[in-house]
């Protein structure tokens, strides 16, 4: 696996490939399984698989959660390189944001809704990112998690307003075995809390009413964010100490 670090090198390698297809998987590092999945899809797909590893700071709407966020890159590298990835790109900040993010791009209703609601601004630095992943790389396909179903929308939406040439391409959400999605974030949970944590995936696919799923997550000791439908899921973001989780289930 290719390391690279800027966008001109990518360029330079670029034109080597000639027309073969590419696709992108990006990522925040701190690999699992359910990225995995994602390069496992996307290989499948093209003849070029790319991941991204960019721990990006202007998604972050709280300085603590940026700090803690988990960060593994040796076994990242490892991780992708035994599922075949032929090239990992991983800038730094002042490559990403020439312009220290004085442009952005900003969808205005479905951003403002659900994780937006209490993560003012996210949505903003997430599409802002993304979209300077795909300028640069000028991917066939790219590959998004239904882990992050509105972020996966809201990308999507994105590239159909701005006639992007990148096909957005969905994968399904990976959990373990007791139901909780596979996040980065599980690793930051205390031993207490990474019990606790199934519940979660329980409550929101228990079929019970909106009212009763909250009741339930919060007498189970969860501080809920917020329970709600939306385009026929149940979705939740949920805090057990200062580390949020969240998932969401097809009603
Ligand atoms: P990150 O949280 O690292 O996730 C990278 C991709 O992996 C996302 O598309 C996410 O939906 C997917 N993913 C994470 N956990 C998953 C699971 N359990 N099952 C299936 N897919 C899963 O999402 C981001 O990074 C960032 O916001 C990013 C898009 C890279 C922009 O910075």
């Amino acid at each position: 696996m290719k390391i690279i670090r800027t966008p001109n090198e990518w360029q330079r390698e670029r034109q080597r490939m000639g027309s073969a297809t590419v696709g992108l998987v990006p990522t925040m590092g701190a690999l699992h399984a359910g990225h995995l999945s994602l390069i496992r899809k996307c290989r499948s797909e093209n003849s070029i698989t790319v991941a991204s590893i960019f721990v990006n700071p202007t998604q972050f709407n709280n300085k603590q959660d940026l700090s803690a966020y988990p960060r593994t890159f040796e076994d990242d590298c490892r991780l992708l390189e035994q599922e075949g990835t032929d090239i990992l790109f991983s800038p730094d900040y002042t490559d990403m944001y020439p312009d220290d993010f004085r442009y952005q791009i900003r969808e205005t209703e479905l951003s403002t809704r659900l994780c937006g609601a209490t993560r003012p601004g996210h949505f903003d630095g997430v599409l802002t990112v993304v979209m300077k992943l795909l300028t640069i790389i000028g991917p066939t396909r790219a590959y998004f998690g239904e882990k992050d179903y509105q972020q996966f929308l809201l990308i999507k939406g994105m590239a159909e307003a701005f006639f992007l040439p990148t096909q957005i391409m969905d994968c399904p959400l990976v959990r373990e075995a007791s139901g909780l999605a596979l996040s980065s974030r599980n690793r930051l949970l205390s031993e207490a809390d990474r019990r606790k944590a199934p519940k979660f995936y329980q409550a929101l696919s228990s079929g019970k009413p909106l009212d009763e799923i909250q009741q339930l997550l919060e007498s189970d000791g969860f501080t809920v964010d917020y329970v709600e439908e939306y385009d026929g899921r149940v979705f939740g973001a949920v805090f057990l100490e200062e580390v949020r989780l969240i998932d969401n289930v097809k009603r």
